[in-house]
């Protein structure tokens, strides 16, 4: 079996800030709800008409080739992770190989949410370790902006969220000790519909099937009329703190599952880079960890939760601050909409 590394980190985040002071211009809302609830301060949001979830992911990709050393043809492989596509479909893998010109590989998107960067580390280290692929660039990248509404009903949503994309070259390793150690991957999808946007998706025929305001059609439409759309109901929609409940066990469970498998205690963690869904839960998964201050890695405060795009935007910043050096033992974690949760140990 190989092994497999990360061989380049890299991140873009646009340039339009938005402070909270920014939001409550068009929602009631004020910055000192939305830093004592989540840490957050500001966020960035791309350029309406210009910037989208692939250019970004481009942006990060270049970075992250850059400094693995590769140009866009030693790339055998994308996986591109992101719940804000350009298009419904095709997924925003071709679009990058396209853009970049790369060679006719393989894209595979996936579709995780939060921890969909994590699930696509552990695709693309299956890949590698068996010999397939020597070097996989895998994208994180979200435009939430493009669908969120700023409007009061929606505040809870759209003042977490923000834009941005990571990505990592993954490449073959020969070293022995080094490189991702392991992956663990969960789902729960009880919960499926409390942190989601449903529509559109072909679950709405059967939603509104027995809605004696959306006559039945015999064959096919969408069944969504302009009253159902201006009403919210193709909105992303959570509920907050049940997912807040969730996400606090599953966090230090899957850190711990992962330490475990490597006969590792937490205390052996160099730097826990965990998705940046709300600062009171990181900070509440590293009091139970008991792990200092220097041993987490935050940026919430500077760009909110953006989704697939931040533990690879977390990672890269904290590579470029000399917190990731060769040999530590990095633990990277997420936790979101499904429920689907993820952890992956690196020695880096
Ligand atoms: O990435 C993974 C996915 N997401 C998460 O991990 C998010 C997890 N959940 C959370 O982070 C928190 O639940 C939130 C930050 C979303 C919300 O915080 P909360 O402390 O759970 O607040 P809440 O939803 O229980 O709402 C408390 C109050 C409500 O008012 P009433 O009913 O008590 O009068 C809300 O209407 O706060 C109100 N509220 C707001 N007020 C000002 C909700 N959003 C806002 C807002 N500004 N933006």
């Amino acid at each position: 079996m190989y092994r497999t590394k990360i061989a380049g980190i890299g991140h873009y985040v646009p340039k339009n800030v938005y402070t909270n002071n920014d939001l409550s211009r068009f929602m009631e809302t004020s910055d000192e709800w939305i830093q004592e609830r989540t840490g957050i301060k500001e966020r960035r949001f791309a350029e309406r008409f210009e910037e989208t979830t692939t250019t970004m992911g481009i942006e990060a990709a270049k970075v992250a080739m850059e400094r693995a050393g590769v140009t866009k043809d030693d790339i055998d492989f994308i996986i591109f992770a992101t719940l804000s596509p350009d298009y419904y479909f095709p997924g925003c893998g071709v679009l990058l190989q396209r853009e970049m010109k790369m060679k006719e590989v393989g894209a595979l998107d996936i579709r995780n949410q939060c921890s969909g960067f994590v699930y696509a580390l552990s695709v693309a280290d299956q890949f590698i370790k068996t010999g397939m692929y020597k070097n996989i660039l895998v994208v994180g990248s979200e435009k939430h902006s493009f669908a969120m509404d700023f409007e009061t009903r929606s505040r809870n949503v759209s003042v977490i969220f923000g834009d941005g994309a990571g990505a990592a070259v993954l490449q073959r390793s020969e070293k022995e000790g080094q490189g991702i150690l392991s992956t663990h991957l969960h789902s729960d999808g009880a919960d499926a519909e409390i942190l989601a946007m449903h529509y559109p998706g072909a679950h709405a025929n059967k939603w509104l099937k027995d809605k004696p305001a959306f006559p039945e059609k015999e064959l096919g439409g969408l069944f969504m009329t302009t009253e159902q759309l201006e009403s919210g109901a193709a909105l992303p929609y959570m509920d907050g703190p049940v997912v807040f409940k969730k996400a606090v066990v599953k966090f230090p469970e899957v850190i711990n599952e992962a330490l475990a498998a490597n006969d590792y205690t937490a205390k052996d963690i160099d730097l826990l880079v965990p998705h940046q869904a709300n600062l009171r839960i990181s900070q509440y998964v590293q009091q139970l960890l008991g792990l200092a201050d220097d041993k987490v890695f935050n940026n919430i405060q500077k760009y909110g939760n953006t989704t697939a795009a931040s533990v690879p935007i977390a990672l890269s910043e904290a590579w470029e601050a000399g917190k990731v050096k060769d040999g530590d033992l990095i633990c990277l974690a997420a936790f979101g909409s499904g429920f689907t949760w993820a952890s992956a140990l690196i020695k880096w």
